[in-house]
């Protein structure tokens, strides 16, 4: 597994990935298969399309949904959003993918993977998600923390032209891996800071990488989690992030620097 991990994301030096997520927010490690996501964004139209066209099939899938946040799988990712979002009020669409869901799926709807535009889809997620599983275990192995129990949920998103932002945020996960997007530049991080100004804020320079940052579930290990925003760009706009959650884990309240807010 682990020389797989290593032929699609090459790390640099891995051992400093504290100091990095200190100084920076990220780490920066090389994606040797940056091609994958135009076939995955082309399933994921379909997939839209589909669903769209066939509101009979986008309730069966959501039923399958609901039932398996009711399953005890449900709690390896601590978390109820799974499945398919078409937020027209916030101009996205996304799809929030896991392996036991999509297992869950084939068990229980066998109906539904029948359906080209939908396994077509999952594969294609399944195939995306799969090394980001070992790449987070990596992670929690150099900063010494691999005893958490970490599971992987894959989102895929479409930003259409008319999505606007204000305000950056924390993301609820142990990781976040900003595996591919349509448009680097319209995201923008900053290292966890005391006080945000918007300045603070830039978009990472990248050639075919992907960008680890921490969310907010590592916060007992004194790692603080980076803030981000994708701004408006315009345009329609596909991006792919895998999340690290930990299993059965209520996280404690705990209180993070405000965020600043953005005025276009
Ligand atoms: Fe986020």
């Amino acid at each position: 597994m682990t020389a797989i991990l290593f032929l699609i994301f090459a790390f640099p030096s891995f051992g400093s990935i504290r100091e990095e997520f200190e100084r920076i927010g990220y780490v920066e490690i090389c994606d040797q298969r940056p091609t994958i996501y135009d076939a995955l964004y082309a399933n994921f139209d379909q997939f839209i399309e589909f669903l769209q066209a066939n509101p009979v099939w986008a309730l069966k899938l959501y039923s399958a949904k609901e039932r398996f946040i009711r399953s005890k799988e449900k709690n390896y990712y601590s978390t109820d959003v799974f499945g398919f979002y078409n937020e027209s009020n916030r101009s996205q669409i996304s799809f929030y993918y896991s392996t036991h869901f999509h297992e869950f799926i084939s068990a229980r709807y066998p109906e539904l993977i029948q359906i080209p535009e939908i396994t077509h889809f999952l594969e294609a997620c399944l195939e995306i998600q799969n090394p980001c599983v070992s790449l987070f275990q990596k992670a929690a192995t150099e900063l010494d923390i691999d005893s958490l129990n970490l599971f992987t949920l894959l989102k895929i998103i479409k930003y259409l032209p008319t999505y606007t932002a204000t305000k950056p945020h924390y993301d609820g996960s142990a990781f976040s891996l900003f595996l591919n997007s349509t448009d680097n530049s319209s995201l923008l991080l900053s290292p966890y800071k005391s006080t945000f100004t918007t300045d603070d804020f830039s978009s990472p320079i990248r050639n075919h990488s992907v960008l680890l940052i921490p969310g907010t579930l590592l916060r007992e290990f004194s790692i603080y989690p980076t803030p981000h925003i994708v701004l408006q760009s315009g345009k329609i706009r596909y991006a792919t992030i895998a999340f690290a959650m930990r299993a059965n884990y209520a996280p404690p309240k705990v209180d993070l620097s405000p965020l600043p807010h953005f005025n276009d």
